[in-house]
């Protein structure tokens, strides 16, 4: 059986709870353009990069609006994230997520993180969580967003595994429907109704341990459920 080498994990609404922040920000624009912008709206948002967000925002909205005032309102949303994003202490890191990382780490897995974010590197400094990653893929290294796989293969290179021997960590679809896309097992961390397409979906990080981890691996990749 291949065995499973790496961990891949996407940083917002999986690490740190910045989901909330890019939805306040996005509901706010969506206020200033005349429109309500609802939880729901927002789960098409999770995983897809800025641009890509702005242009369902204005799908939902009804609206469409030349590149310069695209730009604008990408730039304004942003504005807007940062000025909650800058505020935030190790605190906001999601609770058991260091836990599980230093034992993956500890297992002898590799650790990448795996995001769509162009913040991802401000966002790492505050949190101090730098030294829980073996390689970071971020926004500014992808062309492709979710659901294309390219982030979590870049991951795979950089850590010169195999993308078969890695698994995903993910709380959005469109990061479910990458990671499956690449070859590698998807863990969903979230609600079970949305993330339905993983291989494995729990709340947080904090209620999945190694043992479930290896049994979505082993029952993923040869039928069984591993003997604990
Ligand atoms: C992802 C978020 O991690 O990063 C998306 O789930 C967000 O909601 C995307 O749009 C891009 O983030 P940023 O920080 O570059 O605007
Ligand atoms: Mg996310």
């Amino acid at each position: 059986m291949i065995p499973l080498a790496a961990c891949l994990f996407d940083l917002d609404g999986v690490i740190v709870d910045t989901a909330k922040y890019h939805f306040i920000a996005w509901r706010q624009i969506a206020k200033e353009l005349g429109f309500d912008f609802t939880e729901r709206d927002n789960e098409r948002l999770k995983g897809v990069s800025r641009t890509r967000s702005l242009e369902i925002l204005l799908e939902v909205g009804g609206l469409a609006l030349d590149t310069a005032a695209k730009v604008r309102l990408a730039e304004q949303k942003n504005a807007l994230y940062l000025s909650h994003v800058m505020k935030m202490t190790p605190v906001e890191i999601l609770p058991g997520a260091e836990a599980f990382l230093t034992a993956c780490r500890q297992a002898g897995y590799k650790t990448a993180l795996a995001t769509a974010s162009r913040n991802a590197a401000v966002i790492m400094e505050l949190l101090k969580i730098a030294p829980l990653f073996d390689a970071v893929v971020d926004g500014n290294k992808v062309t492709h967003t979710k659901p294309d796989p390219e982030v979590f293969l870049n991951c795979a290179v950089a850590l010169e595994l195999p993308p078969q021997t890695c698994a995903v960590f993910e709380d959005a679809e469109a990061g479910i429907a990458a990671a499956h896309a690449a070859g590698m097992l998807a863990i969903g961390i979230g609600d079970a109704g949305i993330l339905g397409n993983a291989d494995l979906v729990v709340p947080g990080l904090k209620d999945l341990s190694l043992v479930q981890l290896r049994g979505a691996w082993d029952k993923k990749n040869n039928g069984t459920v591993a003997k604990p």
